[in-house]
């Protein structure tokens, strides 16, 4: 299975730290189109494509830059989410480290489009290092009037996973708590400032310039009916080549796990990152799809020595100790979870306890107020679907140790 490198086209081609090799790439020819196809024809061109997001919730791309370019409003904002705070995710980081002039291509691209004066880009806390390289890659750009206008600051975030979460990044640059918001309104009628405000994920952004380079029939005729393009994965864990990987959305898993990055003990897959579906060996031929199974892209590999609800209780704590605490069902429910599947852990279980578990989350994703609530209960189930037979031992050794008096 080879790889198909559209978003990472240029990584390990051009020089990071010099626009001039991106430039003698095509380097910011896509721009040149995009402003002498005007905002509508970008647009529409982007619609055509069929991009989806690609920081895991998939919305529509081309709509959002509509809905954000009809609003009314003083000022408009575009956010590059760079925050990454995902557990297994480094793509983000990869495609910054190695093309970084691709990013701001894509940044001016959106901006142009729907009609943003400022962008800002939010990049995680533990990406500091990577603030000089995309500082540069912006001036450069600036010093090469290719920005003309737009003003893009850089912001970092200060540690905290839900601050990826649009509402709560968007309350961390204005800084407020970074809690998430209620929705409606949406960020691109009512963001930033209470402005419209598009916010796009780093690899979302990277496909821009392509797909207006290359155009959106291209793109389209890549991947699947519904999910259109590439997508890059983060896979790591048991696995022996982990890495980077970008292929056409449809791959099947074992492409990437198996072939690609070379698991061969495979107990458990998690796809997603910490709120992701677990799927195990026997579905290794399932799809990489919106339709299927995505999520952000990271892919975490657990071989057969791994213990299913040791990884699934520190996936929750986890999330216990990153839930924003603004909805009760998220706050009270990943600490209860916690709780419980600690207590699985170390020996110390009830018979009631899959019940509760299996309740509990399916009240969590029914009224938690944003996806770290609503997704943080899919481990949890999904390890019960596969593995409830561990579940069931562990609480059967917790019961006869405590009836013999061991426990
Ligand atoms: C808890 C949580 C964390 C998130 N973290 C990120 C993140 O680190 N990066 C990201 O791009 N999107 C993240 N998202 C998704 C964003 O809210 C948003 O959907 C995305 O940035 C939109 O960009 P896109 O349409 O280009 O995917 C997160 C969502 C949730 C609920």
């Amino acid at each position: 299975m080879a790889e198909k490198r559209i978003v990472l086209q240029n990584c390990g081609f051009i020089d990071p730290e010099d626009i001039s090799s991106y430039v003698e790439n095509d380097g910011f020819a896509a721009l040149a189109k995009a402003r002498k196809m005007g905002p509508e024809a970008v647009i529409a061109e982007i619609k055509a494509s069929k991009l989806k997001g690609r920081g895991g919730a998939g919305f529509p791309c081309g709509l959002k830059w509509e809905m954000a370019r009809r609003a009314s409003g003083d000022e408009k904002y575009l956010v590059c989410n760079a925050d990454e705070g995902e557990v297994g995710a480094f793509k983000d980081r990869y495609i910054i480290q190695n093309d970084p002039f691709s990013l701001v291509e894509g940044i001016v691209i959106a901006s142009f489009a729907i009609g943003a004066k400022k962008a800002y880009i939010y990049l995680r806390a533990e990406y500091h290092y990577l603030r000089d390289t995309l500082k540069a890659a912006v001036q450069q750009a600036a010093e090469r009037g290719i920005l003309q206008g737009l003003e893009i600051e850089l912001k970092e975030g200060a540690g905290a996973y839900v601050c990826g979460e649009e509402s709560a990044l968007m309350n961390s640059i204005e800084g407020r708590r970074g809690e998430v918001r209620f929705k409606p309104p949406f960020p691109p009628v009512s963001g930033l400032f209470g402005q419209p405000t598009v916010i796009n994920n780093v690899e979302t952004l990277v496909n821009i310039p392509r797909i207006i380079w290359r155009g959106a029939a291209w793109f389209a005729g890549i991947g699947t009916k519904d999910s259109a393009g590439t997508k890059v994965f983060s896979v790591s864990g048991d696995v022996e080549k982990p890495g980077v990987y970008e292929l056409p959305l449809g791959s099947k898993l074992n492409e990437v796990v198996r072939e690609l990055a070379g698991a061969n003990d495979i107990k458990l897959v998690q796809v997603g990152g910490a709120t992701g579906s677990i799927v195990t060996e026997s579905m290794l031929d399932t799809p990489l799809s919106y339709e299927t199974l995505l999520g952000s892209g990271a892919i975490i590999v657990l071989n057969s020595t791994r213990d299913v609800i040791d990884y699934v209780y520190r996936t929750i704590a986890f999330l216990n100790e990153e839930s924003c605490g603004k909805c009760t069902p998220c706050r009270e429910g990943t600490e209860v979870l916690a709780e419980v599947l600690g207590r699985l852990t170390s020996g110390d279980g009830f018979p009631d306890d899959i019940k509760t578990l299996a309740e509990l989350s399916q009240a969590m994703n029914i009224s938690s107020l944003c996806g770290l609530g609503q997704a943080a209960p899919v481990p949890v189930l999904d390890s019960l679907k596969y593995f409830k037979h561990d579940y069931e031992n562990r609480i059967k050794q917790s019961v006869f140790l405590r009836k013999v008096g061991f426990a």
